[in-house]
């Protein structure tokens, strides 16, 4: 579960940070520059893990906390080996809205299964497969409501409450202790942003 070919590039952030229009911007960048990529999400990415998303963000889901997190790691170890390895191993860029990190802050941090427990999990049996770099998008609580309050199509984590969104914030913060996370300011205009994201990876 080894490769050492292509880039694998995560996005993070709280919920209406920015981070599906800036991977849109993205991948029309690589487009024009004629370098291959592939973009996926999580939970999802297959077939299996589409599924899988349905259950885990369906409001109605009666699941608990350990519940939630074992069926995100079933869908990303799918994921995994389905689709992010076999395109690294043909040297593609591999982007991710949202992956193992979302897990540690909101099962991990927000919902108190522990952010160690579940990177030792991440570790045990996902082989503690990590992005060569991850976007972690920073934003105010107030500014999500906002931004939430003009959301059409709501999940469950799309919530009007400040202070889950302060501890998913909060989480961001507690996890990213290694080089690979950037921190992005997602209240620049978009294409400051992308300038900046694109200045990042140096491509
Ligand atoms: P999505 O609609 O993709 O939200 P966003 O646009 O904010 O990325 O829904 C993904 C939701 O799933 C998001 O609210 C965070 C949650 N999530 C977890 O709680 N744990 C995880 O490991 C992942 C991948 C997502």
């Amino acid at each position: 579960m080894k490769s050492n070919k292509g880039v694998f590039i995560t996005f993070e952030g709280p919920e209406a940070s920015g981070k599906s229009s800036q991977i849109l911007l993205l991948s029309k960048y690589l487009k024009k520059n004629k370098i291959p990529f592939i973009i996926s999400r999580e939970p999802g990415g297959t077939i299996l893990a589409e599924k899988l998303r349905k259950l885990i963000l369906d409001q109605k889901s009666k699941i608990s906390n350990l519940e939630e997190l074992l069926l995100l790691m079933a869908a990303r170890s799918n994921h995994i080996n389905e689709v992010i390895i076999p395109n690294l191993n043909k040297g593609k860029i591999v982007i991710s809205d949202r992956y193992a990190d979302s897990s540690f802050v909101y099962q991990g941090f927000v919902n108190k299964f522990g952010i160690e427990r579940s990177q030792k999990l991440h570790k045990e049996l996902l082989n503690n497969f990590y992005p060569n770099f991850t976007f972690i998008f920073k934003i105010s609580s107030n500014e999500i409501i906002k931004r939430i309050r003009k959301r059409k199509n709501k999940n469950k984590y799309d919530k009007t409450d400040l202070y889950f969104h302060r501890k998913v914030i909060k989480g961001y913060k507690k996890i990213a202790n290694s080089k690979r996370y950037i921190f992005i300011d997602a209240t620049l205009s978009m294409e400051k942003i992308h300038k900046n994201i694109i200045n990042k990876l140096n491509i």
